[in-house]
């Protein structure tokens, strides 16, 4: 593919935090009201299978300076106290469903103790019935993931490491706010090795302020040198109530403009490529057959089961959230109000809408035929061909009958494209 690089704006990049992706639930549709009007689930034994699963482990040693995503420091007795709220909270469908997808995520899973990990996989992932090739994905951080843990997880059932490098500029991780340092995480990526991992994805950002090309190269090179089987390389996002934002509320942060983005974007398509890694996704990069299977999911808006503190569930085209705040979630664990909680309607153009933005950020596209919640009306067609159709005239988008990709310049203008789709 041939790239036009310059006065392009960087894609957006993140599956968003509290989901993971799956499959879920048409007997979700099998409600009846409360006495007090909410929305409660009363048999989840007509889930249709299989299904994903997302859990999250809200806690991370230290904040880091870019990320706004649910997590915090915790002591031990929070961990605790988690899980067992967790382990209730997995109880309520593991008799329900069988799994062909999960994907451990937070915040830093791996920050939790040997104890509290065994918990984990034994009686909350564990509890669920999960079919023998499922993808079992965990989040880890190199200062917490150790040989210990890694045979704990192994032997559990995980397949799937995912390990947070960001940087191997020794430098910018200080920066970043990172609390690793490059040799240490060598040492957990060769630690789940020698555990048998031989499914490993390495996520690095990219882009942050200050951020120096030949810097990337090298953070690129030391990572295609380890050969993980998948790498995320995120396009750094400056998110409200982090301590860059806070540095740029100051003017002391000098944030790196789009076009210098989207050059690194285009540096970093080719350099993963050229070693052997498919781009499939717009920040997502695997040797073939190691593509993430729980975020594709996601990617093509198929419905999912999501457990923990602010855990999305996406079912029957209406996402509902556990709470944000950790006493809150207690209540509504305590309760046992399976669905009663807040709810994202979404109008079904919105829905179609969303899951043609989804699809696009893939390598594949979407196909108006067969997408999630097709088959679509005329009506609906008309309003979406309008929608797409002159991007293709403008070259970001490329029509085949009713299937649509981005073009080598529309994954670099996606941002455009995708405006017209919120
Ligand atoms: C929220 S973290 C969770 C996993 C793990 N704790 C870690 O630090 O990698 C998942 C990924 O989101 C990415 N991320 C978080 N905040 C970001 C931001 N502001 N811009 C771009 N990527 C971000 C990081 O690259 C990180 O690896
Ligand atoms: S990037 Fe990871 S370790 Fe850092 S604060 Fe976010 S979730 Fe925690």
């Amino acid at each position: 593919m041939a790239f036009v690089t310059s006065t392009l704006n960087p894609p957006s990049n993140r599956v968003p935090e509290g989901t993971g992706g799956s499959n879920a639930p048409e007997g979700f549709a099998d409600r009846r009201t409360s006495a007090a009007g909410d929305d409660v689930t009363t048999n989840s034994s007509s889930l249709r299978n299989p299904v994903g699963l997302y859990v999250h482990i809200p806690f991370c040693e230290k904040k880091c300076h870019y990320c706004d995503f649910l997590s915090k420091p915790g002591s031990n007795q929070q961990m605790v106290d988690y899980l067992e709220l967790l382990t209730k909270h997995a109880s309520w469908h593991q008799k329900a469903v069988t799994l062909d997808s999960v994907f451990i995520g937070g915040g830093t899973p791996s920050a939790l103790p040997v104890d509290l990990l065994q918990i984990l996989v034994e009686k909350v992932v564990g509890g669920f019935e999960i079919y023998p090739e499922a993808e079992i994905s965990f989040e880890s951080n190199p200062e917490s993931f150790t040989l210990e843990k890694a045979r704990i997880l192994r032997a559990g059932g995980v397949n799937r490491i995912s390990f947070g490098n960001q940087s191997t500029n020794p430098e910018e991780l200080k920066r970043l706010g990172r609390i690793h340092t490059r040799e240490r995480a060598t040492e957990a990526f060769d630690c789940a090795r020698t555990a048998g991992f031989e499914n490993i994805n390495i996520d690095l950002i990219y882009g942050f302020p200050g951020h120096e090309t030949s810097s990337w190269k090298r953070s690129m090179s030391d990572t295609i040198r380890q050969n993980p089987e998948h790498i995320s390389a995120y396009c750094f996002i400056l998110e409200d109530e982090t301590h860059f934002s806070n540095l740029a509320a100051t003017g002391s942060l000098k944030e790196l403009d789009e076009d210098d983005q989207a050059d690194l974007f285009e540096l970093t398509m080719n350099t993963l490529r050229d070693a052997g890694y498919d781009p499939y996704e717009i920040s997502n990069y695997a040797h073939p057959g190691f593509e993430c299977v729980h975020n594709l999911k996601y990617w093509r808006q198929q419905e999912y089961l999501g457990i923990g503190l602010g855990a999305v569930s996406f079912i029957d085209g209406s996402r509902r959230s556990a709470a944000r705040s950790l006493e809150e979630y207690r209540r509504q664990i305590h309760r046992e109000r399976h669905w009663a909680w807040v709810e994202e309607p979404l109008e079904r153009i919105e829905r179609l809408k969303e899951t043609i933005m989804m699809g696009l950020r893939t390598q594949s596209g979407v196909d108006l035929d067969t997408m999630a919640f097709s088959p679509i009306s005329i009506t609906e067609r008309d309003q979406l061909t309008d929608i797409l159709d002159p991007w293709v005239d403008k070259g970001l988008l490329e029509r085949n009958g009713s299937a649509y990709t981005l073009t080598a310049r529309g994954v670099f203008l996606s941002n455009e494209v995708f405006t017209d789709l919120v």
